[in-house]
């Protein structure tokens, strides 16, 4: 299960990727934003980051505008890894390499076609489980 979340920046492709994965049947949970009027990326990115930290959350997706702010707020939930991709190598490079847990995206910055083959590469990469990216994890979190 999938948890996905925008701010007003990103809530034309959070409808596209919505779209998407209802194509894929891939099951998700929208915790909003519900329109294009506009809001505060932080309520988004903890909303997102607390379902994924909990476990009850596979993965998540997030969009703003930029990506950066709504990460940024992600992030600070303890257990949450969040990395904004803007191509397909570093979705690819941060499931085997960090275990990033959400995929984060610029609804200004990626266009839909690239963001939805970066959707697809994040949720389809396997973590490499090596050691040493094991290691490293555990570093991130203290
Ligand atoms: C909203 O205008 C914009 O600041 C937001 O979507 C995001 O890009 C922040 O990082």
């Amino acid at each position: 299960m999938i948890a996905i979340g925008c701010d007003h920046g990103g809530y034309e492709l959070k409808q596209a990727v919505m779209a998407h994965l209802d194509k894929r049947g891939l099951e998700y949970k929208d915790f909003g934003c519900y329109s294009e009027e506009s809001c505060d990326y932080p309520e988004y990115g903890r909303a997102v980051g607390q379902a994924v930290a909990s476990g009850e959350f596979e993965k998540g997706i997030i969009i703003c505008g930029t990506g950066i702010g709504i990460s940024l707020a992600a992030n600070k939930v303890p257990g949450v890894r969040a990395a904004l991709c803007t191509d397909c190598f570093t979705a690819e490079a941060t499931r085997l390499h960090n275990d990033a847990n959400i995929l984060a995206m610029g609804g200004r910055v990626v266009g839909q076609g690239l963001a939805l083959k970066i959707v697809d590469t994040f949720l389809d990469t396997p973590f490499s489980n090596e050691e040493r990216h094991i290691r490293r994890i555990a570093k991130i979190e203290g």
